[in-house]
This record gives C-alpha cells, sequence and structure tokens, in this order.
C-alpha cells in the first residue's frame, strides 16, 4: 500500500506518492537525489543518517516517510546560505573535525539539533548528545570543539 504524503525538504515543498514502507531516508536519497544524508548502517545504530523532522533531531533510517506526512524536513543540504556555511559546518572545517567525512553530515545535523535543543553546554554534554553519531576515524575530540564554538 502506498499513500500520498506533502513534505516541505529545506524550504520547497514536496507532494508525492510513496509505499508506506519507504523510509525517509530512502525517500531522501533514492527519490529525491538528496545523498548529503547518508546510510550507514541502516538501523539506528550510526547517526549517518541524522536529519532534522521539524527543527527535532531524527534518524532517517528509523523514520517511516508517510510519519512525515505535513512536516518540514533539512538535510544537510538545507544548512547552507548559497555560498555561505552554517556557523558549524565553518567550525567543522575550522576544527578540521572529519578525516573520510562519511559521518559528517549526520554529525553536523546532529550538532545542530544539539544546540538549538539547548544541550550544547558542556563538552561532556556534547559528547553524550552526540553519542549515537559514530565516527570510525575518531574525531571525536574535534567534533565536540566544532560543536562548542558554534554553539558560542
Ligand atoms: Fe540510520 Fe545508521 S543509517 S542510524
Amino acid at each position: 500500500p502506498s499513500s500520498d504524503v506533502s513534505l516541505t525538504i529545506n524550504g520547497e515543498r514536496h507532494a508525492l506518492t510513496v509505499d508506506n514502507r519507504t523510509s525517509l531516508l530512502d525517500l531522501l536519497r533514492e527519490r529525491l537525489g538528496l545523498t548529503g544524508t547518508k546510510k550507514g548502517c541502516d538501523q539506528g545504530a550510526c547517526g549517518a543518517c541524522t536529519v532534522l523532522v521539524n527543527d527535532k533531531r531524527v534518524n532517517a533510517c528509523l523514520t517511516l516517510a508517510v510519519r512525515c506526512d505535513s512536516s518540514a524536513v533539512t538535510t544537510i543540504e538545507g544548512l547552507a546560505d548559497g555560498d555561505r556555511l552554517h556557523p558549524l559546518q565553518k567550525a567543522f572545517v575550522e576544527r578540521d573535525a572529519f578525516q573520510c567525512g562519511y559521518c559528517t553530515p549526520g554529525q553536523i545535523m546532529s550538532g545542530v539539533g544539539c544546540i538549538s535543543e539547548g544541550h550544547a553546554g558542556s563538552r561532556e554534554e556534547i559528547r553524550e548528545w552526540m553519542s549515537g553519531n559514530i565516527c570510525r576515524c575518531g574525531c571525536y575530540v574535534n567534533i565536540v570543539s566544532a560543536v562548542r564554538d558554534a554553539a558560542d
């Protein structure tokens, strides 16, 4: 079975018919070509697929697209303002907060949620909040520094 949904993604309205089993992650990547959101584990364990739904952080792999009907979704593609990076994107560059970069979109979206939801008060708080975002290159120290910088 499928359903009609209407979503605003990075400020753009989309009216779509989706299979009820489609995850938000597959909708973004496969239907809409928004491949900045990464698929790591596809089961809620790595955080690579983190996006914001109505400004709240979610794992897109665990979220059914039909549950996002009438919602506003923000992905990594929606953060920069033209050529101007979002302050957290800028902080990631300045702090050298990545190596391979695969987890970076999820880390940044999670970090944006961390700041906007008021959990960036200390390094410990950020570590706790971001603990669902795995970085196999081990850039955690610099990721936390970037989130702290952008929060100030
Ligand atoms: Fe969604 Fe790993 S791909 S948490």
